[in-house]
């Protein structure tokens, strides 16, 4: 036996396995149930305990070959491996994954909250679906006010006390219903107003109104921080004016023009004409308003303003038909990818 044993350690050091067939091959002559190692076992079994102490570290050292050998293989398919790992051409172009890209809409929201974070604004949300109070009544328009109708409104049938808001003056009107002044927000949200669906309106679009409440706020300061946001958009170089308007929360109020200039025929278009395009509609915060959510106004002032994120999406990306904000044609949307 211990002739047998010396013989195979011999014939297993002289091989050598580089192929899944000689290792098959090995495999079955000495590791199966037949093969060379389990016989040798079994004549191992039956010794007197003598031989067996003589010959079980060699029997012992002829399975710690085989087994070793047998493995050669696994260890040789990893270095292969490796090897043709190191092939790869990283320089090939990879496969195409497609990216999305922001709404239009957002990245014109983004970039006008950007603008008025620079100088201390924080972001305030409230509901869509509002009541009357919030919507109207706190903000100076009573039930029957005629102003009302400046903004056709979806009431909800169940309770005529509920609506869609018509804009985010409502989120304005909680703020301050819950904090003390200073005051500086910016409400960014949908609104709703019942118009016909047309390239210039919809039954939903979306605002960012702003508010301001501290001591000894002026028109002056309204004027600086329009003006202020109107050339970080649209440049330095942009011509502003502000004229006379109404709105039942403010007072004085104003509406915002830009020049935006009589150089096409388009241009025309959209500015009737005159070269001045309306922006958004701001003014000096109603004393009314403010003691309606118990600020005091002889202590405090303040300014509002609110202006549609569509219009001035339209204007910066020179885009005649609002609806086209809402249809999510792929081919629209494509040409936003990479703006900011
Ligand atoms: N809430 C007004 C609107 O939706 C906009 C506005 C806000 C005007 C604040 C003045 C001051 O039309």
């Amino acid at each position: 036996m211990q002739e047998k044993i010396n013989k195979y350690i011999h014939d297993i050091n002289s091989i050598t396995i580089s192929s899944i067939e000689e290792a098959t091959i090995f495999h079955k002559k000495y590791l199966s149930k037949k093969g060379l190692l389990n016989q040798l076992f079994n004549e191992f079994k039956v010794l007197e305990s003598a031989k067996k102490r003589e010959l079980g570290p060699l029997l012992n050292n002829l399975k710690k070959i085989i087994t070793e050998k047998s493995q050669t293989l696994k260890i040789d398919k990893n270095d292969n491996l490796s090897k043709q790992s190191k092939k790869i051409d990283i320089t090939l172009p990879s496969s195409y994954e497609p990216v999305g890209s922001l709404h239009p809409l957002s990245q014109v929201k983004r970039k006008i909250i950007s603008i008025f974070e620079k100088v201390g604004f924080i972001i305030s949300d409230g509901p869509e679906i509002e009541d009357d109070w919030h919507n109207f009544s706190a903000l100076n328009m009573p039930k029957n006010h005629p102003a009302r109708d400046m903004q056709d409104t979806f009431f909800i049938s169940v309770n005529p006390d509920m609506l869609l808001r018509t804009h985010t003056s409502s989120v304005q009107i909680r703020y301050m219903n819950q904090t003390e002044p200073p005051i500086r927000i910016i409400s960014p949200g949908r609104v709703y107003r019942k118009e016909d669906i047309s390239a210039r309106a919809n039954c939903f679009f979306h605002q960012i109104e702003g508010l301001y409440i501290d001591h000894d706020i002026s028109f002056s300061d309204l004027k600086k921080m329009i003006t202020y946001f109107l050339k970080s958009l649209f440049g330095e170089d942009v011509k502003t004016r502000f004229r006379p308007s109404f709105f039942p929360f403010t007072e004085p109020s104003a509406e915002v023009d830009i020049y935006w200039g009589l150089n096409s025929e388009s241009d025309y278009r959209i500015t009737k004409g005159t070269g001045w395009l309306e922006i958004m509609g701001c003014g000096m915060i109603d004393p009314n308003v403010l003691e309606n959510v118990n600020i005091n106004p002889k202590i405090y002032s303040g300014f509002a303003f609110g202006l549609g994120i569509e219009r001035i999406a339209m204007l910066l990306y020179q885009i005649d038909d609002l609806r086209l904000f809402f249809e999510n044609d792929i081919r629209f949307l494509k040409q936003f990818q990479g703006l900011s």
